[in-house]
């Protein structure tokens, strides 16, 4: 059977970044505690009206530019956010219309910032069984809109000054707050036929008993008058320490898990291309692993923790600059909401 391998990709990373000391302007924080915690120096933020499909675009477009092929080529949308434009329909088929695609069918996978290895194991699956030749994967997030923030003053275009219960309120919600940032990631995969190459193995888990580690504490339908709920339940709330650690004991066992199935040893792998959590999270699963800090690459001091963007984005530079190619054994690797988490091993 042909395993997928992935063609190109694209990016897209929206307006202008906003660095730890624009956010310490308007919440109890500061740019040296952000960076020692987390690596993060700036993020991206999608502006007033612009969804994730919006985001998704420009990506897709220069992943199809890249690969010298036409929207009308794909033949499914995989579409990874927790940010979609709507509680329903989902995102995949708003980007099918903007493409020019419509009827093309297009899943909206819900596994946050492990939406990636999901995605590429669904793609594989779809290619396998001859259902698709070419996939369209998609992580977006548009996190701007659920961020407690005095928007008007945070981006300058204001001066009045801040209210007391603005700064309570963004410094309230600032653990969650200052990681996440906007953005989009594309990836298109194909059948590869050459023996060797392609999808190898992939391990990905789900597990409930982390549901409430990050979520939205709104509880949507199981409530009537869905509609009435109190304005600040929309906001997520995370236990950043849970979250920590479940990172940081489970992403070094799927990697061996991953490793193990497709009998490959851990020093075989030549990148490990991991979710942008946090740059703590990621130094101790390569640490645990026994792994050098080269193998490891990190982009989150530029754009901070965008969900399921995270690994296309990072993908897609490495890429484009030439450091990751064809040949190269890659594990893409990431754990989010839900909670969900896995990896994939994939000889590009
Ligand atoms: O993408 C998947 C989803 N997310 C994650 O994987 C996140 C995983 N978790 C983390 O990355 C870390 O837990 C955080 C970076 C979110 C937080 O780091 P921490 O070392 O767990 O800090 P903490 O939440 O225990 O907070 C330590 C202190 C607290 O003050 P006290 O109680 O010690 O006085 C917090 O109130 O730091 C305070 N604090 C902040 N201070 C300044 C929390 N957030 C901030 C902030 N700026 N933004």
């Amino acid at each position: 059977m042909p395993g997928a391998t992935i063609i190109s990709s694209g990016r897209y990373l929206p307006g202008k970044p906003v660095s730890n000391h624009d956010l310490a302007r308007i919440m109890d924080t500061s740019d040296a505690w952000i960076r020692q915690r987390t690596g993060i120096a700036q993020r991206h933020y999608a502006s007033q009206g612009e969804g994730v499909s919006d985001l998704a675009l420009p990506a897709v477009q220069a992943a199809l530019e890249q690969a010298e092929i036409s929207p009308e080529e794909i033949d499914y949308i995989i579409f990874g956010t927790m940010t979609p434009e709507h509680i329903f329909p989902g995102s995949g088929a708003l980007l099918g219309l903007k493409l020019g695609i419509p009827g093309v069918p297009a899943l909206d996978i819900r596994q946050q910032c492990a939406a990636i290895p999901f995605a590429l194991e669904l793609a594989d699956a779809l290619i396998a069984t001859g259902s698709a030749r070419t996939v369209l994967i998609v992580g977006a997030e548009a996190h701007a809109g659920f961020m407690p923030y005095a928007w008007d003053v945070l981006l300058g275009e204001s001066d009045r000054g801040l209210t007391p219960a603005e700064r309570a309120l963004a410094t309230q919600h600032r653990g969650m707050a200052v990681l996440f940032g906007d953005g989009a990631g594309a990836l298109i995969v194909r059948a590869c036929n050459e023996p060797g190459r392609g999808l190898l193995a992939s391990a990905n888990h789900s597990d409930g008993r982390g549901h409430g580690y990050l979520l939205v504490p709104a509880g949507l339908f199981t409530r009537r008058h869905y509609w009435k709920m109190r304005e600040e339940e929309q906001i997520p709330t995370m236990k950043g320490k849970e979250l920590f650690k479940s990172a940081v004991t489970l992403l070094p066992e799927v990697v061996k898990e991953v490793c193990r199935k497709a009998k490959v040893s851990i020093d075989e792998i030549d990148w490990f291309i991991a979710h942008q959590a946090n740059d703590r999270i990621n130094s101790a699963v390569r640490e645990a692993l026994g792994v050098p800090e080269d193998k490891v690459p990190s982009n989150i001091a530029r754009y901070g923790n965008t969900s399921s963007a995270t690994i296309p984005i990072l993908f897609d530079e490495l890429w484009r600059e030439g450091k990751l190619k064809r040949g190269d054994l890659v594990c893409f690797l990431g754990l989010g909401a839900g909670l969900n988490w896995g990896a994939v091993l994939m000889r590009l």
